[in-house]
């Protein structure tokens, strides 16, 4: 959405992929955003861009892309593999930067990304995880006005669909950043790091593949210990024989296989017979399946555990997870609805808040959180699960940051409001 008084950030996206539809409907409308180009080697997804944005340049590559003086900042959603290399010639291009999620695949293209942002004095975000979340946000809040005591444990428990959605190649090769480890601990990492403060001291993790119909972990759990000794367990399930959102009460909305599909789904996989790749571009830009998957108009979405999973977090004196339209929040006087819905209803505007957040930097200079040195920190603990997994023991972890006190400065949160 173009600017009505802030100032336009022109944003151009290089992978117009899977991921790039999902944050799509959330870029065309921020405020101060202009969706100003797009890149991709997929000459069919080139065309669909230049439909649903006729107004938009569009390349066939990165450099291309970068040679445009106009573009202000590259959202790159390229595969793994390419995350680290794309933000680093974005940033020698003298482009600001979001790259999604997992940043890099190693510490030292972590490493080159920060470097790249400093030396071409551009902003880098670590973009794209459910950590921007305002659930997850106002949880954090209330953590910290230490409303209910100290912070006891953290959990986040998901049993997922994730390894029958549909896959490219490169997404089927662990050395490339396949697998549900790669790909979905930036989700519950980033969450849990910016509710326990941000340090991990440690992690012990472990890793399963055991699907004949797919070559890749689908599986993780771990402890990470906080640098204060709170205590955190994640745990991802991906082969999707149960769903989180079954333990909702108001059913999950976000589920995209029925269970008899996803036992079809594996049938094919297995035999062989599946068109992954005609099942992943309907997913893509004007596929027939973006629309029913990312674009959902209407009113209010309840919430659902989603990819992230069911969120327990526990204080000395009181308990608080999701409810259907915010949080639950059990403490001494019983337990209390805080209703988000204006925020927090809408996953359209769930997905605002990381281009809020990078909008404020670059047009107002406002401190971005979400920077390259926090997303090294998440990549680092990301490593150690898969380390841990390997070499079964505990990892101890070194390039962990704080949360900064200001972080929570601007969310308004009606529990700590009403508790004044
Ligand atoms: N944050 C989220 O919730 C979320 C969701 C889905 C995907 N993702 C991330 O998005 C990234 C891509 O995954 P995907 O599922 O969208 O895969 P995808 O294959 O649908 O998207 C990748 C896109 O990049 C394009 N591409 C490949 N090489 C390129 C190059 N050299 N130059 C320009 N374009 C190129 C492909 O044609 C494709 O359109 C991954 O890093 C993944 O983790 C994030």
């Amino acid at each position: 959405m173009a600017a009505t008084g802030a100032k336009t950030i022109r944003m151009a996206m290089v992978g117009i992929g899977v991921g790039g539809a999902e944050i799509l409907p959330a870029m065309e409308s921020t405020e101060g955003i202009e969706l100003y180009a797009g890149a991709d080697v997929n000459p069919t997804t080139r065309e669909r861009f230049k439909t649903r944005y006729p107004e938009a340049k569009v390349y066939d590559s990165i450099e291309a892309l970068c040679a445009d003086p106009d573009v202000d900042a590259v959202w790159v959603s390229t595969p793994n593999r390419l995350h680290a290399p794309h933000a680093v010639t974005a940033a020698n291009n003298g482009k600001h930067v979001v790259v999604e999620k997992p940043m890099a695949l190693s510490l030292r293209e972590a490493e080159q990304i920060v470097e790249a942002g400093r030396k071409n004095n551009v902003q880098v975000m670590a973009g794209h995880t459910m950590a921007y979340s305002y659930p997850i946000r106002a949880m954090r809040r209330i953590i910290n006005s230490g409303k209910l005591g100290r912070l006891t444990n953290l959990q986040a428990l998901a049993y997922t669909d994730w390894l029958l959605r549909p896959r490219s190649a490169e997404e089927l090769d662990p050395n490339q950043g396949g697998g549900v480890p790669w790909r979905q601990t930036p989700h519950q990492v980033d969450s849990m790091r910016l509710m326990g403060g941000g340090k991990v001291r440690s992690v012990r993790g472990m890793t399963g593949k055991w699907g004949d119909w797919r070559p890749i972990e689908g599986f993780y759990t771990a402890y990470l210990e906080f640098e204060d000794g709170t205590p955190c367990h994640i745990i991802h399930n991906g082969y999707g024989y149960f769903l989180t959102g079954d333990l909702v009460p108001w059913g999950d909305s976000t589920s995209r296989y029925t269970p008899e599909e996803r036992g079809e789904l594996r049938r094919a996989m297995r035999a062989g017979t599946r068109n992954e790749e005609a099942d992943k571009q309907a997913l893509r830009i004007g596929g027939e399946a973006e629309q029913r998957v990312f674009r959902q108009g209407g009113g209010p979405r309840p919430w659902s555990p989603g990819d992230l999973g069911v969120v327990l977090v526990c204080c000395e004196n009181g308990v608080i997870r999701h409810s259907k339209f915010g949080l639950f929040i059990y403490d001494d006087d019983g337990q209390h609805d805080m209703d988000m819905t204006s925020e927090s209803a809408n996953p359209i505007a769930q997905r605002r808040g990381e281009l809020v957040e990078f909008h404020a930097s670059l047009a107002a200079g406002k401190p971005l959180f979400h920077d390259g040195i926090w997303g090294m920190g998440t990549i680092e603990v990301a490593l150690a699960i898969m380390q841990s997994a390997r070499e079964r023991r505990e990892i101890v972890l070194s390039h962990q940051v704080a949360v900064p006190d200001t972080y929570d400065a601007e969310l308004s949160v009606p529990y700590l409001d009403d508790k004044a």
